[in-house]
């Protein structure tokens, strides 16, 4: 089994930040099919009409410089605070600068770690929430991930979060389809900067990319780059692409229920709106691991 690096060895020093926005400029079909751009104007309709005349805050989480979060509150009305949350201190500053709130803080934050979610659950406003979770659940591990956020909702808050889907009906056909967004020149030197900072040193390698099984969830697929040296095999870069219906076991087994969802018309992106289903403390397991 190949040793997996944590996403946030890919982000979370500034030019890390700096090459990861290059190639997400260069290959992300997000800055390339409008499409793609309009499907986070969609929700604010249904989150308008959820929240009524209340004042709510926004809680932005690995939201990297907030385009995808400026789309949204086009029309929705100004949130009265905004947490902008990621790994990268320096894109999340650069999310508060550019998102409107009556208050605003930008944080470093480890979505992994159960002290960054600690201090999470200490700036929770009164106000109903709205948390956005864009193009992380491909990079972090999915089910402990929304059972934490779960976790800190309140009974009337929503989540939105972003997957990045495999389109068809087959999760490893799909993945192979879009391989190419990944194995590319601007990719690679990003990935190949994150080796070189990373600590312990890696060895001497070199990259491959391909689609495996999602090691905890093994009908989901994932595209990988690996590091391939002689001894030892790395996993540099994972990011998970579902079908829909996984996406809604997911939901489903973290106690959330879907209010909507808005899918690109290609199937490679989706958006979901959820919220709390029942209390969170009776979560049952991996819905795709094997019955007891
Ligand atoms: C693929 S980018 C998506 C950025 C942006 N939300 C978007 O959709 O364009 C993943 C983001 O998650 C952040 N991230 C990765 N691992 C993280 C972690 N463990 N904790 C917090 N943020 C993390 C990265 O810094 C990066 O901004």
């Amino acid at each position: 089994m190949p040793t997996e690096l944590p996403a946030s060895a890919l982000y979370s020093h500034p030019s890390l930040g700096r090459l990861w926005k290059k190639v997400h400029l260069s290959c992300s079909p997000f800055l390339h099919r409008s499409e793609l751009q309009r499907l986070y104007c969609l929700p604010s309709a249904r989150i308008r009409k959820h929240f009524g005349r209340q004042s709510y805050s926004l809680i932005a989480l690995g939201c990297a410089d907030g385009t995808k979060e400026s789309l949204l509150l086009k029309k929705l009305p100004r949130p009265t605070s905004l947490l902008a949350l990621d790994t990268n201190l320096s894109l999340a500053r650069r999310a508060a600068r550019r998102l409107p709130a009556f208050q605003k803080s930008a944080h470093r934050a480890d979505l992994t770690s159960s002290l960054s979610l600690q201090f999470l659950s200490t700036r929770l406003s009164p106000h109903p929430t709205l948390i956005t979770l864009f193009g992380v659940l491909p990079n972090l591990n999915p089910l402990p991930l929304l059972r934490s956020i779960r976790r800190l909702m309140k009974k009337d808050d929503l989540l939105l979060f972003s997957a990045n889907l495999a389109p068809g009906q087959s999760s490893h056909t799909g993945a192979l389809s879009i391989l190419p967004q990944y194995d590319n020149r601007p990719t690679r030197k990003w990935l190949e900067a994150a080796i070189l900072r990373y600590r312990p040193k890696l060895p001497q390698g070199h990259l491959e990319f391909g689609v495996f099984p999602d090691p905890k969830q093994k009908t989901l697929a994932r595209i990988e780059a690996r590091w391939i040296s002689p001894r030892k095999i790395h996993t540099v870069f994972s990011s998970r692409r579902p079908t829909s219906s996984q996406v809604e076991a997911w939901i489903r087994s973290t106690h959330m229920r879907k209010l909507a969802r808005y899918l690109d018309p290609l199937g490679e992106e989706g958006l979901w709106l959820v919220q709390p289903s029942s209390h969170p403390a009776s979560f049952s397991r991996d819905p795709n691991s094997p019955k007891r």
